[in-house]
């Protein structure tokens, strides 16, 4: 990103060079002169041809004065190949016709201004201040508004990187009250993000993934310590209040629905089961957002190796094996061969936050 000075102000795109094309000498050097006379650096062609082998050399410049009547190639030819490779150039068109309809065609073609000749040179001047002046606008305009769209760019994404900061402290400082659920999250972004790899997803949909494993569990803020931490079996109603964090969780996350849709649909759907027995909305197979899915085999894997206030810990080994167990009504098979896949060797399991 162009910084923007420390005025403010644009880079200047003052006046430097001028390109004046006419096949009469005597008009050419008159036009120079009283160029010159106001600071301009100046080139001259007899034809079109000549003036856009000038300017391939010169590369832009922010003046071209063009006679109408030429050889080889006459005005109008000349101010469209012009326009098309610079497109920023201020055209002012010179003719010793009293056309109205080629003044007209010229404007359509992108000229600046067209002057009669004989030309008087105070007009002159006065035009091609005219005409410069539009053309800063229209720079700066220009300048301002991808500076503004950059700076507009760069804010809201530190905002959401602020806001996910935000989010992934109280996630951990949930998990850290509890020295069961503890490393749980980093673990489940882990290991999903291991098999989301194996399944091929790449760039941003993985980052949302490695995110959502996260921040899957984020909802359970709304859920009572006792019911959380319950060693028995729950109440109907206190399943009932667990089955509502995936839905706050999305809810906590909204902000950043416009810019990670996916990290949202893991979030509510972490708890979805292939046949539609898991919960908040009974998704049915293919119905459940995959990466949800892939999320779904990591935390299971980890709550079933990790120790809990109702049960012990499985060996990595038992669990995989319920991992397969349930493949193709709970978990999706796909999932669970590559979360095998990616971690053939168990003995290294579970992680470490
Ligand atoms: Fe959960």
């Amino acid at each position: 990103m162009t910084d923007i000075p420390s005025d403010g102000s644009p880079p200047s795109a003052g006046p430097a060079t001028c390109l004046v094309v006419d096949d009469e000498p005597g008009v050419r050097r008159s036009l120079v002169r009283m160029l010159e006379g106001q600071g301009f650096a100046c080139f001259e062609a007899a034809n079109g041809v000549e003036g856009l082998a000038v300017l391939d050399r010169l590369g832009e410049a922010p003046l071209v004065i063009s006679d109408m009547r030429m050889p080889d190639l006459d005005g109008m030819g000349f101010l469209q190949a012009l326009r098309a490779r610079f497109p920023d150039t201020s055209v002012i068109m010179l003719s010793g016709m009293n056309e109205t309809s080629t003044a007209v065609d010229c404007l359509h073609l992108g000229a600046a201004d067209f002057l009669l000749k004989p030309i008087s040179m105070s007009e002159l001047r006065a035009r091609v201040a005219r005409a410069l002046e539009k053309r800063d606008l229209v720079l700066q305009n220009r300048f301002y508004q991808q500076h503004l769209e950059q700076q507009v760019a760069a804010q809201s994404a530190r905002i959401q990187q602020l806001f996910l900061q935000g989010v992934k402290m109280l996630a951990r400082a949930l998990e850290a009250k509890d020295a069961y659920t503890s490393g749980h999250s980093i673990r489940v972004s882990r290991y999903a993000t291991a098999t989301a790899e194996r399944l091929g997803f790449v760039g941003t949909r993985l980052d949302h993934i490695r995110l959502g494993g996260e921040l899957h569990d984020i909802g359970k803020i709304g859920t009572r310590e006792e019911v959380l931490h319950k060693p028995g079996s729950l109440t109907e109603e206190e399943f009932r209040q667990i089955t509502e964090h995936p839905a706050l969780g999305e809810r906590m996350l909204s902000p950043l629905a416009e810019e990670s849709p996916d990290l949202l649909r893991i979030v509510r759907s972490h708890h979805e089961r292939l046949d539609g027995k898991g919960f908040p909305d009974g998704l049915i197979g293919e119905t459940i957002p995959i990466e949800a899915r892939i999320v779904a085999v990591a935390d299971s894997f980890d709550a079933m190796t990790t120790r809990r206030p109702y049960r012990e810990s499985r060996s990595p080994t038992d669990a995989v094996g319920e991992l397969r167990r349930v493949s193709g009504t709970q978990l999706d098979p796909a999932a669970v061969q590559a979360f095998e896949d990616a971690f053939p060797d168990l003995t290294g399991l579970p992680l470490s936050a």
